[in-house]
């Protein structure tokens, strides 16, 4: 079939085979400008598919030579649905992988459950020995927990509701914006789905079950922002589970003999995820605009990267006072900020357009779900079948 953009509020429901591959040799073609040494030779990434997930296990495997295997939740091709972007994704990592002679296997399904807990144990047992590295880049909007009930997280403030104003990347106006703010119940829902409960989870079990090397790392993700963002974000719902996601990374270290955890706080992109919180999208399309014109800009790829080869992968890894990893440390420049705050000021729906990287955001909007490559033939038929070589099945 010929296989065309669908653009449905915050999200494509369609995506290009092709696209997708040629997105993943983008990123890989990235790493590979730099030189790497030392990292984790046996890597277990949760969140693979898309996003930080995907950029860092790219970074890990063909950048640092890491074995790798993947949990992500995606769905394949069925009918005249074409397979989600992350299904793509995985199955061009593992081609390329593969013709590198890098080992590389996936497991899809929900990493919140036990089943998946123990199909990847049984996996690394079976194929690695042990990982001595877990990086842990779930972002999802709901988790079932073990007695079968399901929470969700909400993206809305504590306290008092906020107003200020976003973007409408349809129309490409602004408007103003209320976000109202999240119940007692809304919070503690939000800290059990992006929390670090479940992170602890898997930690735990696969030290009980003897598959962490000593001195194993391990790596979540988060966001610190500026204070335009923080009635959203830092101090809104998700906030409340990123506080806990540090907690958490903080009581490993005491809990877990062996285990060094940590918290990277990356810069605002553009990711599935993102794109559905209020008032962010508008920042980003600022930061873009601001950090392209001082050439400091980065995509996922470029972020994880540099993490790995100049703050993690050295020999005292370099956090800040609280422990965090910093690669946000370019958009948070004071002259950064400072530029895009003299735009927050002035924007409205006139100088949108001069003001605001759009173009920018619409760009990386499209090639997540493989749309937009040069090279990429988009006339042309293409089977939306796509299978999964390196997809994990027990004996
Ligand atoms: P994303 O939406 O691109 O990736 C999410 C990943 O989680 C995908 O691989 C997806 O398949 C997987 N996933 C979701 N639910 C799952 C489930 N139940 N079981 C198994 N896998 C599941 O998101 P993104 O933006 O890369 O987020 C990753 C982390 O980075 C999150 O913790 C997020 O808060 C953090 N972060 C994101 C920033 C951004 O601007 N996008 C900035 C700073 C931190």
């Amino acid at each position: 079939m010929v296989i065309a953009p669908k653009v449905r509020g915050f999200i494509c429901t369609t995506a290009h085979p092709a696209g997708c591959w040629a997105a993943v040799e983008e990123q890989i073609r990235e790493v590979e400008r730099f030189p790497h040494t030392g990292g984790p030779k046996k890597v277990l990434v949760i969140g693979a598919s898309t996003g930080y997930g995907l950029a860092s296990r790219i970074s890990l495997a063909f950048g640092f030579g890491a074995a790798t295997l993947g949990v992500s939740f995606e769905r394949p091709a069925s009918g005249s649905r074409t397979a989600t972007a992350g299904w793509y994704n995985t199955a061009a990592f593992e081609g390329l992988a593969r013709e590198r002679g890098l080992y590389a296997r996936d497991i899809m399904g929900d990493a919140f459950s036990r089943e998946v807990k123990e199909q990847a144990a049984a996996c690394i047992r079976a194929e690695l020995g042990k990982v001595d590295m877990v990086v842990y880049s779930l972002a999802a909007p709901r988790r079932t927990l073990p007695d079968g009930t399901a929470v969700s997280s909400v993206l809305k403030t504590v306290g008092a509701p906020y107003s200020n104003k976003t973007i409408d990347l349809k129309t490409r106006t602004v408007r103003p914006v209320e976000v109202p703010p999240a119940t007692e119940q809304e919070i503690a829902d939000t800290v059990k789905v992006m929390g670090g409960e479940d992170w602890m989870d898997w930690m735990s079990f696969l030290q009980g079950e003897g598959l962490l090397a000593p001195g194993c790392i391990t790596l979540a993700y988060s966001y610190l922002g500026p204070e335009v963002t923080h009635p959203m974000y830092l101090d809104g719902s998700i906030g409340q589970a990123k506080k806990h996601l540090k907690a958490t990374a903080d009581e490993m270290g005491r809990k877990l003999e062996g285990i060094k955890a940590y918290v990277s706080v990356n810069k605002a992109l553009v990711t599935q995820s993102s794109a559905a919180i209020p008032i962010v999208p508008l920042y980003i399309t600022m930061l873009y605009k601001v950090m392209k014109e001082m050439g400091l800009h980065e995509g996922c790829i470029q972020q994880m990267d540099r993490l790995f080869r100049e703050k993690l992968f050295v020999p005292t890894p370099v956090v800040d006072e609280a422990g965090y990893l910093r690669p946000d440390d370019w958009e948070m420049r004071p002259d950064v900020q400072q530029r895009v705050d003299a735009l927050w000021e002035k924007v409205d729906d006139a100088n949108l357009e001069q003001l605001c990287d759009i173009d920018g955001y619409w760009e990386d909007f499209y090639h997540m779900f493989g749309f937009g490559f040069t090279g990429v033939d988009y006339e042309g038929d293409i089977d939306p079948d796509v299978s999964l070589p390196g997809l994990w099945k027990e004996e």
